[in-house]
């Protein structure tokens, strides 16, 4: 077990937030969003240790190197801490069946839609299941199969992105259904005052992922940080879809020579499947082995020229390396301090 001095939130945000609280069961409710290759046991458990909540990202792991990770995780931090799954991912079922074995308390479900027997499964083992709703139909499905919590994920966000902008998600999402359920925003935050703002609105916490790369104990490759901090927020940009005879899910990165790579790759793939040389399944897994491979090549080895650098557009708001513990508190100043701010507006002491 890891020796850190946890983060406290101030009395005001510990009861602007009791529902995210007691729901991820931790002082902080902010979450670091899975990240592929860089949301390893260290700062999963690192960001549980501080008082705040970690997430693994399972990605396309082997299943036994998944299996290993998630111990690890269990063994530095006795804290509450997710894994996330991604349901299209061809190891899926069997990561899922380790979380379950492991006893993991809390379980995200990634990638696309899961299965109503696959929220069954999660749940039965214990765990508090969390998943992604980009839109009302969608989150009115997900609790109806059973989840506990949701998770809204704004464009603005780095990696797989959806369509809808985190501000219509707040109005669409969040605003109906923050009665029933545990909602976290993601997409677009980085600073403290906008977490303070998004529990005014209702939500039970926030989910950060670019912030978090910037943090010293983050292991992403020192020069994918250094691009991070000099990037502004135009650069990170969205990839097109060329054809829909190949849907791909858009990719919110630094623009770099990953990103035209990307866009030969989809000429090339629609070029063999109108020959019929591959179908629209290995065309898709093709897709999505790029992004593996290629953002590997960018947040581990640090070629960031050709590697892919995965950043939402928050990234125009990182400035600086930081170690993990001065940005919470940095965020849970930032976020006190606006709603402090707009108590005062209100005419409330607080
Ligand atoms: C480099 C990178 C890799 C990511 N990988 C994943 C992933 O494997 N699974 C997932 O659900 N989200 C992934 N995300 C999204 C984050 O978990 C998080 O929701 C997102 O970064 C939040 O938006 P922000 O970047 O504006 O903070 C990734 C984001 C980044 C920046």
């Amino acid at each position: 077990m890891t020796t850190v001095q946890p983060v406290t939130l101030t009395p005001r945000l510990a009861r602007l937030f009791t529902r995210g609280r007691e729901f991820l069961g931790v002082e902080v409710p902010i979450m670091c969003g899975a990240m592929t290759w860089i949301s390893e046991a260290n700062l999963v458990s690192l960001m549980s240790n501080l008082g705040a909540f970690g997430s693994l990202a399972a990605g396309n792991m082997p299943p036994d190197e998944f299996e290993s990770e998630v111990r690890k995780a269990q063994e530095l931090t006795a804290r509450p801490f997710a894994a996330n799954l991604i349901t299209i991912a061809p190891n899926y079922l069997a990561h899922l069946e380790i979380l379950c074995a492991a006893k993991l308390s809390h379980i995200v479900f990634a990638g696309s839609i899961p299965r109503r027997t696959e929220v069954e499964t999660a749940k039965r083992s214990g765990a508090k299941v969390l998943c992604f709703a980009s839109n009302p139909s969608i989150a009115s499905r997900m609790l109806e199969y059973g989840a506990d919590a949701l998770i809204l994920e704004g464009s603005e966000a780095g990696g797989h992105i959806g369509h809808v902008s985190t501000a219509v998600l707040l109005q669409d999402v969040l605003f109906q259904f923050a009665d029933q359920v545990p909602i976290f925003v993601a997409g677009g935050i980085a600073h403290g005052g906008m977490i303070g703002h998004l529990g005014l609105m209702g939500a039970a916490g926030a989910q950060l992922g670019t912030r978090f790369v910037v943090a010293e104990e983050c292991k992403a490759h020192p020069r994918f940080k250094d691009v991070f901090i000099k990037a502004r927020s135009r650069e990170a940009i969205a990839t097109p879809q060329y054809s829909s005879k190949l849907p791909v899910v858009a990719v919110r990165a630094l623009n770099n020579a990953a990103m035209d790579a990307f866009g030969a790759l989809q000429l090339d793939l629609l070029r063999k499947l109108e020959r019929g040389e591959m179908n629209r399944q290995e065309a898709q897994y093709a897709v999505e082995h790029f992004w593996v491979g290629s953002l590997r090549e960018g947040a581990v080895e640090g070629n960031v020229e050709r590697g892919s650098l995965m950043a939402g557009q928050s990234v125009g708001l990182v400035r600086k390396v930081q170690p993990l513990r001065e940005i919470l508190l940095e965020l849970i100043q930032d976020a006190d301090a606006a709603v402090a701010r707009a108590q005062q507006r209100l005419g409330d002491g607080g």
